[in-house]
């Protein structure tokens, strides 16, 4: 038995909470979701086309070579440097048990998505989360990572591109910066939100021995449910981090959806605009209520409430899901994803609704 087991911080995420809207008698089929970004559309049609011919009978392609070809085909990338995954979440593990150890140090650009900080402490190893400033409205200052990246020296930086919950971005210029003055620390840059903001700066063509850049295939694509990520790197890291996968992680369910949803950009773009549009109507309807919000270079911002967490629960009593942001330290804000029109309206009405009575 490990006699060193150290507390580790509870998982909290964004997402509809079952156990809660049960004991709250709310039924989840009837809250409008504006805590997880996933594109309010829904997958592409041809996404269950192809889940009806999914072979669920047999184990499914260890290596998702199909889904390899496609993304591969689609993105521009060398087969051999992609990786898939159950969901980006599963490579963030698979990072961490192939390249982490016992006491490494990690530095973190903050405040950010909490797993990358969850899985160094499964590993043992020694964080430093880098904040960035509110009264800065929360813009990274790249001499300010220079600085620490030269004092700190870590093994390994999470970098979350554009950052969730900031919707704050990182110029590419910057990035390549840093990894070609650093060959000795892997940078993962996580781009799972990167494919929904307007001047996309990635990296995913960087061809770098210490980069990994990881992309999520359930937001944008909308099949949260499935489970699907890939992962972009060098064919040494792709190859280690295979050996530490669960067999058969990625299930032929996901690997059909996912290539089907990859090929369908014409979809993808179509809703992504209407997205874009409706994100500087819904920013600009709240800031001329009076609410002031972080600028955001994704799909979804934070707004400031007061009380993070009392605006959650009144919201969620009119079935309305925001994000509280007491998990990032931010007590005063709440992350809120844009949905569609009509979704939005309710949502601006019950904020002016809460605010008018004092919150209560
Ligand atoms: C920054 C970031 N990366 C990764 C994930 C997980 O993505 P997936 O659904 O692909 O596991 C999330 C989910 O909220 C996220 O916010």
């Amino acid at each position: 038995m490990n006699q060193e087991r150290l507390p580790l911080p509870e998982a909290y995420h964004g997402g509809i909470n079952f156990a809660e809207l049960a004991a709250l008698g709310i039924d989840p089929d009837k809250v409008i979701d504006f805590s997880s970004n996933i594109l309010p559309d829904g997958p592409s049609p041809r996404v269950r086309e192809a889940l009806l011919k999914a072979r669920i009978d047999r184990y499914p392609d260890r290596e998702s070579a199909a889904l390899v070809g496609v993304i591969s085909r689609v993105y521009g990338l060398d087969a051999n440097r992609v990786m898939i995954g159950n969901g980006c979440s599963e490579l963030i593990h698979l990072v961490a048990s192939a390249f982490l150890n016992r006491n490494a140090h990690v530095l973190v650009l903050g405040p950010t998505f909490s797993e990358y900080e969850r899985v160094c402490k499964l590993q043992g190893c020694q964080v430093t989360e880098l904040g960035s400033d509110p009264s800065e409205q929360f813009l990274v200052s790249p001499s300010r990572v220079l600085q620490t990246l030269e004092v700190n020296k870590p093994e390994l930086v999470w970098l979350c591109n554009p950052n969730n919950p900031t919707g704050r971005s990182i110029q590419s210029n910057h990035l390549l910066h840093w990894l070609d003055s650093f060959p000795r620390t892997l940078f993962i840059v996580d781009e799972s939100y990167i494919e929904f903001t307007e001047a996309l700066s990635t990296v995913i063509h960087a061809d770098r021995p210490n980069l990994i850049v990881l992309r999520s295939l359930t937001k944008l694509h909308a099949i949260a449910g499935l489970r699907l990520g890939f992962a972009v790197a060098a064919k040494e890291l792709i190859n280690e981090m295979r050996m530490h996968r669960i067999a058969w992680s990625v299930n032929a369910m996901a690997q059909v959806a996912g290539a089907a949803a990859v090929q369908d950009t014409d979809y993808y773009q179509a809703a992504l605009l209407r997205l874009q549009f409706e994100k500087k109507r819904l920013v600009a309807s709240l800031s001329q209520l009076g609410f002031l919000s972080v600028p955001s270079d994704t799909c979804y911002f934070l707004l400031q409430v007061g009380d993070s967490s009392k605006t959650r629960q009144k919201l969620l009593n009119r079935g309305l899901l925001v994000r509280s942001c007491d998990s990032f330290a931010l007590s005063d804000f709440v992350r809120i994803s844009v949905r569609t029109k009509s979704e939005n309206d309710q949502l601006i009405d019950a904020l002016v609704q809460s605010r008018d009575a004092g919150w209560k």
